[in-house]
């Protein structure tokens, strides 16, 4: 299967890459692109190329995408992923890695138009980048096999209403939620049962590989992170959902379900308004994913690192 992830990392993104570039994933990157999202685009970039770099993605191309949202100002996470957006690791200052000179927004519809076979998008920070995408040539959507998404769920994480991604570009999320395209969507509701622990990172420290390693001290930070901000015990790892749903489709249970997203609401701005009661009678745009099974998801983790 043909994935390109658009990004922001931000630790969880940086494991949803690690799994999507384990040598146990069916997937092929055709290409990483990043957006500005948990810190500006510059340095969620710098991010991905050093996560290339460690997990050993010479060849895959990663392109610069949108340096804020489409309407708003931008809005950052600083506070849950460090000033430099990948805060823990002891990282070099400049990766080996370098990006490509293409926009990734340009880049998206290049790889959409020429594919032989359908691409699934993988955006895990604001939709930015996919909604200009669409805007600038919607003759993409007939190669998009699927957008598999994190961000939304019933309630928020940013504003009482409202989770991060879609909260920090509800215009562009509003963009790709009514273009029609077949759309797998990773909420708060599922991302904040799949919590990585201390228990995880002992289980990574046994491993005993630079990769997992790597995870270990990022999730050291994270777990942490969520302590501070919502004492939280344990951090959830939310991106790494995606990627696991596509590396084994058997691990997450869905509804397809009507999604509406606000963008006009006083205190609701960046909702999503998902509805699993079927008042409104709309046609189902979205799987939303409810349940998981924790044991495989656990065992694909593990797997997937100790196949570095
Ligand atoms: C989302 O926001 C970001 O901070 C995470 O990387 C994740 O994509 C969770 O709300
Ligand atoms: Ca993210």
């Amino acid at each position: 299967m043909n994935v390109i992830l658009d990004c922001d990392p931000g630790h969880d993104d940086a494991i949803a890459i690690i799994l999507a570039a384990s040598k146990i994933s069916p997937l092929h990157i055709e290409a990483i692109t990043t957006v500005a999202g948990n810190v500006g685009v510059e340095k969620n970039t710098l991010n991905t190329l050093k996560i290339c770099d460690i997990v050993g993605l010479k060849e895959v191309p990663v392109a610069q995408g949108s340096t804020r949202p489409m309407v708003k100002e931008s809005e950052i996470a600083e506070e849950i992923h460090g000033e430099s957006g990948l805060d823990g690791p002891n990282l070099p200052a400049v990766p080996q890695k370098e990006k490509i000179d293409q926009h990734a927004v340009d880049l998206i519809i290049e790889k959409l138009i020429g594919a032989k076979e359908p691409i699934t998008l993988v955006p895990t920070g604001p939709l930015t980048n996919i909604a200009m995408a669409l805007v600038k040539e919607p003759n993409i959507k007939a190669n998009i096999q699927e957008i598999v998404l994190m961000g939304g769920g019933t309630f928020g994480n940013w504003t009482p209403a409202a989770e991060f991604n879609i909260y920090v570009d509800a215009e562009a999320a509003k963009v790709v939620f009514e273009s029609g395209v077949p759309i797998r969507m990773f909420g708060l509701d599922i991302t904040h049962q799949v919590l990585a622990t201390n228990e995880t990172i002992t289980d990574l420290q046994q491993i005993k590989n630079p990769v997992a390693e790597f995870v270990a001290e990022l999730l050291e930070f994270f777990i942490q992170a969520y302590k501070d901000h919502f004492d939280f015990d344990g951090g959830p790892i939310h991106d790494a959902c995606t990627v696991a749903h596509l590396m084994d489709p058997s691990i997450f249970t869905f509804e397809h379900v009507h999604v509406d997203i606000e963008t006009k609401g006083e205190f609701t701005y960046g909702m999503t308004s998902v509805d699993l009661g079927g008042v409104t009678g709309k046609a189902p745009n979205v799987y939303v994913a409810t349940d998981l099974n924790q044991d495989k998801f656990w065992s694909l983790f593990k797997e997937a690192i100790s196949a570095y």
